[in-house]
């Protein structure tokens, strides 16, 4: 299903960026490469899969937060405002809201993955031909010229807990940047909670390995781009919980001593020495709403399932518009 889309802004972060943060990541004590270049098309394509799988239960959970409380949800963003949706990926949450909502202004779909987004963007348009969809390709932790908008609220949209992505410090300096671009609005946030070790485990080392396939595309993004010569087999998955942290950690483990080149620079590796790609943090109910307080938002409702699995906030910022 394809539809028009009303914009397409492009700031794709350019190839530089890849190349000089993996050759500073591998450069470093603990190898490592950030989580946010995971998203290239087939990325992006391997995350839609995690999300159908039995042991990620973060997908399935949120949307039924959403469909359950989605006319709530929707008293608290009020009508007639932009939604503006952070690492929106194929934009399939959001559709509940878009449900919900009394005549939204425009849905701004925002993503590093310019492929996927626009896809996602162009289907999304079909489903809702009145809703103006204003796709935004960009690197949401740069600076980048924000594109005018007709007058009117903005709420943002910030699901999947890719919060969790950004260590707690950056988490608060992150949502403080939200709060400038929203203009004074308010942010709907999808939060994974602290729980049982296991099923956190489970969730990142699920059976048919679409979760390692997941990490170990970004060695081949590496190949592809950037003239390396990672042989993929010779890096497994790992991804344990770390307590003290309260975090799942995503590592690339190099099953051998090895040498790699990355754009003519080599790089050598210890049998068991790993990349960490990943951090994927969980909160308590009452740390992230003091994450959210230090950020200087209000922290309005907090719903989440009945199994206490994931929690969505719903995040006012006492400012004004201006
Ligand atoms: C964990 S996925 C969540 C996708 C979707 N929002 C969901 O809830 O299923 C993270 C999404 O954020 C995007 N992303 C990650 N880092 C980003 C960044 N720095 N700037 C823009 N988008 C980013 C990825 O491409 C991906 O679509």
């Amino acid at each position: 299903m394809s539809g028009k889309i009303a914009a397409f802004h492009d700031f794709e972060p350019i190839q530089d960026d890849f190349r000089t943060a993996v050759l500073n990541g591998l450069s470093s004590p603990q190898k490592s490469i950030p989580s946010k270049f995971f998203y290239d098309e087939k990325g992006s394509g391997l995350f839609d899969r995690i999300c159908h799988l039995e042991e990620y239960y973060p997908t399935r959970t949120e949307l039924g937060i959403l469909q359950k409380y989605g006319k709530e949800i929707a008293h608290f963003t009020g009508e007639r405002t932009h939604l503006i949706e952070f690492g929106s990926g194929s934009s399939t949450k959001i559709q509940t809201l878009l449900d919900a909502i009394n005549k939204p202004l425009s849905y701004i779909p925002m993503d590093i993955s310019k492929e996927h987004l626009l896809e996602a963007a162009k289907n999304l348009a079909a489903r809702f031909p009145e809703i103006p969809v204003i796709a935004i390709c960009a690197d949401y932790t740069s600076d980048f010229q924000f594109p005018a908008l007709v007058p009117g609220k903005r709420t943002g949209f910030f699901p999947g807990s890719t919060i969790g992505n950004f260590a707690p410090k950056e988490a608060a300096d992150f949502l403080k940047q939200t709060r400038q671009l929203l203009n004074g609005g308010n942010l709907l946030i999808g939060v994974d909670l602290v729980k049982d070790h296991n099923v956190l485990f489970q969730a990142y080392n699920d059976q048919e390995g679409v979760t390692a396939q997941f990490n170990l595309n970004i060695l081949a993004r590496c190949n592809a781009e950037l003239s390396a010569n990672f042989v993929i087999d010779n890096f497994e998955h790992h991804a344990p919980y770390n307590e003290t942290q309260n975090r799942i950690e995503m590592h690339l483990v190099s099953k051998t001593d090895q040498i790699v080149s990355v754009g003519g620079n080599t790089f050598s590796f210890k049998a068991g020495e790993s990349i960490h790609t990943e951090n994927s943090y969980k909160y308590t109910i009452e740390g992230f709403q003091k994450l959210a307080s230090d950020a200087g938002y209000k922290s309005s409702k907090a719903w989440i399932d009945e199994q206490s699995l994931f929690s969505v906030h719903f995040l006012s910022s006492s400012e004004e518009p201006s």
